[in-house]
């Protein structure tokens, strides 16, 4: 880039009102740098904030709002000890956090988010580069490409990085040879080749020294290139390269002033958008016309992704918070189920059929996975065979969801291709996903409408239905209790079925253990006859320990409100041991029979059921008496 001038911040001297308002205005790129200390990261963004004289705060805002602080520039600072603050600054946040560092240049803004290297953060640097528009990977040019330069290359690759720059550095340690730093490139460019990695930027460097920071280095005539900080400068950033996609927006909140008054606010997520559009809501499909572009300064002509917009239609078509508002022409697709890569960030492990919340843009449904279809090394992208992923660990799953989304592949928009799992629990975000294609048969299975509806079967046998869900230890009481529920049931001319683990287990579920993947499988099944018994017209009566709150909830929610009522068969472990019916219990403790309930596999005692059963203070008959009562009564 010949005749490029650089005079960092010249304007804030002379004019700071200026200065502020083209900041205001400037674009903003977010990286991040890979690579570990030996490698000179913590030089390399020393030098970054020092050569563009860093306007050094802890946050842009602070920095707006406080416009005397922007006189100390950054100037006078000396660059060991900038570097110095740096590293010790990173050691100290080094166990878990991203440092992010914001700086900025007379055309741009810049957040650089400062990751971990090590594998046991992978977590951390997928949350960074999630959000990144180009990620530096750092290679010393003594060393060339390492093991870990490919898992941070996969990592950005997999997690839709769009700019990567191979920024060869401690180039003034190798003589500034050109050779050296084209053996290295072309190494890189063969692995990254074979990732999947059309292109990257490479550049020699010397984030000590400072040679091809802010300009060519004089020292490497050799590379025609310009200087890194340039290219960060005028790289295209990911925001303005959604602006020239279709227009999508997730609906965050409907706004609902007054009686006349209905707008829908989000964040565009691509596109553009004028009053007159033709758009179309998903997952209805319903269509409509762009009333007005309402924002707290008047209406707007057009509005652009990056922007919060609250958009007004000209017709009064449902439109709620999780909806998607598109271009009518090109709408993104929906479906409920999906291929998806997912980085495993919980230290428990992934339970395949458990049922976790999934947080897709504004949307918020309950997802299964499937256990893994293959486990991903991270240093070189080669298939695993896995049955469920640990902490750190990436791999492909098949993933469906409780009710259709709006989504589109991850490659092509990170807000509706990207998405995390929630514990249902614990709350916590276990993992962090990327949704690849919807798979065909969420497409070509359809829901038939059935002439004959569940009223009409439960009208015929005069009776409403429900499932009476029973759970409790091994031994507890379960199924003695359950049969005399239904002898009485059945002696007042109702309709029911009893279904007992131990029976279901001989047929339907007979190819299942007793690991927590196998009980989980276990519940989910007899759940949906369960729910299929009950569309019959049937009370149902079950009998299994399904020792997982989560597991009974998701069979709670698979029927309408009121007809799922959870029975607890309370029994404490010692006197359900002492009884050991089966001699079972004598098993496990002797270790001949492993994972059993309440000796090493746990229990999780329902926190709020319909009926709870004390079986040490009251006897079967009397126990049934009151299910009975409980069940008929609102009956
Ligand atoms: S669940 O945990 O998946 O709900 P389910 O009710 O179907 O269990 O089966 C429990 C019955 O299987 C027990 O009553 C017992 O007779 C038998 N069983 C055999 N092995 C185990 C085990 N490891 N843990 C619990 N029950 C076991």
């Amino acid at each position: 880039m010949p005749g490029f001038s650089y005079q960092p911040e010249a304007l804030v001297a002379e004019d700071i009102d200026a200065w502020l308002e083209l900041h205001r205005t400037k674009s903003l790129l977010r990286f991040i740098t890979c690579g570990s200390v030996d490698d000179g990261k913590s030089t390399l963004i020393g030098r970054l904030l020092y050569e563009s004289r860093a306007i050094f705060v802890d946050q842009l805002d602070a920095l707006e709002a406080d416009s005397k602080r922007v006189g100390t520039q950054g100037q006078e600072i000396d660059f060991a000890l900038l570097v110095d603050g740096l590293a010790a600054e990173r050691e100290q946040g080094i166990t878990i956090d991203v440092a992010y560092r914001y700086f900025s240049t007379e055309r741009r803004k810049f957040i650089v988010a400062d990751t971990p290297g090590h594998e046991q953060y992978t977590r951390n640097m997928a949350t960074a580069a999630s959000t990144a528009d180009l990620a530096i990977i750092l290679v010393d040019a003594r060393k060339g490409v390492l093991t870990q330069t490919r898992r941070h290359s996969t990592l950005a690759h997999l997690l839709g990085v769009r700019h990567l720059v191979l920024a060869v550095n401690k180039m003034d340690l190798v003589d500034y040879g050109k050779e050296r730093f084209d053996t290295i490139v072309e190494a890189y460019r063969a692995f990254a080749n074979g990732i999947g990695i059309a292109d990257f930027t490479a550049m020699p460097i010397s984030g000590f020294k400072g040679d091809g920071i802010t300009s060519p280095s004089p020292n490497m005539p050799w590379f025609s290139g310009p200087g890194l900080l340039q290219h960060l400068e005028t790289v295209e950033v990911t925001l303005a390269a959604d602006q020239g996609k279709p227009f999508r927006m997730p609906v965050q909140w409907v706004n609902r002033p007054s009686p006349d008054f209905r707008g829908f606010s989000g964040l565009i997520a691509s596109g553009t958008v004028k009053p007159g559009d033709p758009l179309r809501i998903l997952p209805s499909g319903k269509t409509s016309t762009l009333a007005r572009i309402v924002t707290a300064d008047g209406d707007l002509r057009q509005a652009v992704a990056g922007q919060s917009v609250t958009l007004t239609l000209a017709d009064d078509v449902d439109c709620s918070r999780g909806d998607v508002i598109a271009a009518a022409d090109s709408p993104p697709q929906v479906s409920d189920q999906f291929e998806a890569t997912l980085l495993w960030m919980d230290e428990q492990e992934m339970i395949p059929g458990r049922a976790y919340w999934l947080k897709i843009g504004t949307q918020n449904v309950s997802a299964t996975v499937q256990p893994p279809k293959y486990q991903v090394n991270v240093n070189t992208l080669e298939h695993l065979a896995a049955k469920t992923l640990d902490l750190n660990a990436i791999g492909v799953v098949t993933l469906t969801t409780d009710r259709p989304i709006v989504f589109e592949p991850y490659a092509e928009s990170r807000t509706l291709g990207g998405f995390i799992l929630i514990d249902k629990m614990s709350h916590a975000t276990v993992a962090a996903g990327m949704l690849q294609f919807a798979l065909r048969r969420a497409q070509n299975v359809h829901w038939q409408a059935l002439d004959i509806s569940r009223e009409a079967h439960a009208g015929l046998k005069n009776q409403r239905p429900a499932v009476l869900w029973f759970t409790g230890l091994s031994g507890s009481g379960k199924s003695t209790i359950a049969n005399l529920v239904e002898k009485k049931l059945y002696r007042m001319n109702r309709h029911t079925f009893l279904l007992d683990g131990d029976n279901v287990r001989h047929g339907l579920n007979k190819d299942l253990g007793f690991t927590e993947a196998d009980r989980i499988e276990n519940i989910r099944r007899v759940g949906e006859v369960a729910r299929l018994m009950a569309d019959a017209g049937l009370i149902v009566i079950t009998a299994f320990i399904s020792p997982f709150r989560a597991e009974r909830a998701m069979v709670r929610n698979l029927l309408p409100p009121g007809e799922f009522l959870e029975v607890f068969i309370d029994t404490p472990l010692a006197v359900a041991e002492a009884r050991d019916v089966k001699g079972l219990y004598r098993k496990a403790r002797a270790g001949t029979l492993k994972n059993f309930t309440g000796i090493d596999s746990p229990y999780e005692a329902p926190e709020n059921p319909e009926i709870r059963i004390d079986t040490t203070a009251m006897s079967p008959q009397a126990a049934a008496e009151q299910i009975v009562e409980r069940l008929l009564g609102d009956r």
